[in-house]
């Protein structure tokens, strides 16, 4: 039998920015439970949540001080347990976001079990060897309680890495997955898992010869992180999480082009198909990173947008979005789907000065419900200034049938039905086109008119599936 997720669509929720409760200007766990209808409405099968776990925010909740806890401002255990029976009401699974390879620096373990962290000497002064953090300077900070040695962080300082080599963070690990799965998640989404292992030689990162595949902090972009990250040992510590995770979906971000991703899929079920996230929009290159996806062993995990990244108007164009709609809802596979993305969310203008360091603010704006002047998202003031709530907002385009939000809801009430693998078809330049079963899939990425596999003239920007239904498009 088929596994749920096999073609599921899920719906990823930014917590601190889809819906406040009580009036903090801050997203909580109440307000999603209060929005679930939403999801039912647009026809996902369940929804990824972000971080919910507490944690000091120097990387808004992927440093998790407590991994088997609540943030106090997103509400309780008992309220993430309302969260779960109303969701299972709804046909509606839960997947968690999992951070195995750090913590926050104040998470009990880095006092308590120092060594379950990755520490090495300095040499003169300087740091153990060249790593460099993803978001720029040293992977390596000095012991804040004033020891000799370095502790080792991928990210920012406040979050230092754990040492997969240690039986004891791989069990401790293994029972926070049980702790969710106990409370009923379908789950996970694993966080930068290529990340889990690192050279134990600690050999330095040589210079880049060729530019990574995947768009990469330019700092960061300098090495090629051949010792830091994505090593052969990773394979054997999935092994771990697979165990304590039983049948579980586990979808990893693995940042990797899809040729490398093969070793991660004796573990997870499915990986990012971040290939395909950064393809520019244009047909060429998104047929070729499909193609590239669809070799992998494994269900693709399709994903358009997220929390880190440029929202889809603004790296695609306007009249791109109900294209990305359709392509992203017609692939085999997972799908994800990013708040807001349902109803053309653009980047807005971040916060100054910044929350994130690494400036991600425009891309994690309020949800915007409605045209009141808070978007409906809170009778507060948004911890994050909400963007365009008059302009596009859930209930408008909910009344409206040629609304983005509409063309979302007929590609997933569809998706179910398309069958096959994807057989691409020929067309002109600039057009994506194939056949799934008896359905057409055709997307003009191009801003001119061009025709269609099957003759027809298409408009700039058409796009649309069809099939013995008829055709559900823009
Ligand atoms: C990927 C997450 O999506 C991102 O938001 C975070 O900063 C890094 N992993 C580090 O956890
Ligand atoms: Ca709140």
């Amino acid at each position: 039998m088929a596994a749920w997720w096999e073609s599921a669509a899920i719906y990823q929720v930014y917590p601190r920015s889809f819906q406040d409760s009580n009036g903090d200007g801050i997203g909580d766990l109440p307000g999603i439970t209060s929005r679930l209808d939403h999801l039912v409405d647009l026809g996902v099968d369940g929804l990824w949540l972000s971080p919910i776990y507490p944690s000091p925010l120097a990387d808004f909740g992927y440093d998790v001080a407590d991994y088997t806890a609540v943030d106090p401002v997103y509400g309780t255990l008992a309220d993430f347990d309302r969260l779960m029976s109303e969701a299972h009401a709804r046909n509606l699974r839960v997947l968690m976001d999992l951070v195995p390879c750090h913590t926050s620096i104040e998470h009990p373990w880095f006092s308590e079990h120092p060594d379950w962290y990755i520490w090495a000497e300095g040499k003169n002064g300087a740091p153990p060897n060249n790593w460099r953090s993803t978001f720029g300077g040293s992977a390596w900070s000095r012991d804040p309680a004033g020891g000799p040695r370095w502790y080792m962080h991928s990210f920012y300082p406040e979050q230092p890495d754990l040492d997969w080599r240690k039986p004891e963070v791989v069990a401790a690990m293994g029972e926070v997955v049980r702790f969710w799965l106990d409370r009923g998640v379908a789950g996970f989404r694993i966080d930068a898992i290529d990340r889990l292992i690192k050279d134990d030689e600690l050999r330095d990162d040589p210079p880049a010869s060729v530019p990574f595949e995947l768009p990469l902090p330019e700092e960061y972009a300098e090495l090629e992180h051949l010792y830091s990250h994505n090593r052969p040992e990773i394979r054997a510590a999935l092994a771990g999480l697979r165990e304590a995770a039983g049948d579980a979906l586990l979808v990893g971000e693995v940042y990797l082009p899809a040729a490398e991703v093969t070793p991660y899929l004796d573990s997870l079920d499915s990986a990012f198909a971040f290939e395909l996230f950064h393809a520019p929009w244009e047909a060429e290159a998104l047929e070729t990173a499909i193609g590239a996806e669809l070799d992998l062993p494994g269900t693709p995990a399709w994903a358009l947008s997220n929390h880190d990244f440029p929202r889809l108007p603004n790296r695609y164009g306007e009249l791109a979005v109900g294209g990305a709609a359709v392509l992203a809802c017609t692939l085999p596979g997972l799908t994800f789907i990013y708040q807001g993305d349902e109803i053309g969310m653009a980047n807005g203008p971040g916060a100054d000065p910044p929350y994130d360091r690494a400036g991600r603010d425009p891309y994690r704006h309020p949800m915007q419900w409605d045209a009141t002047a808070n978007g409906g998202f809170t009778a507060g003031t948004p911890w994050l200034a909400v963007v365009d709530p008059a302009e596009r907002n859930v209930e408008d385009q909910r009344n409206d049938p040629h609304s983005l939000l509409s063309l979302y809801r007929e590609l997933l009430a569809l998706r179910g039905e398309l069958r096959g693998t994807p057989r691409p078809l020929s067309a002109e330049p600039g057009v994506v086109a194939f056949e799934r079963g008896a359905h057409t899939v055709v997307v003009n990425t191009s801003g001119e008119p061009r025709t269609g596999p099957g003759g027809q003239r298409l408009r700039p920007g058409q796009a649309f599936v069809s099939g013995p239904g008829g055709t559900i498009g823009v």
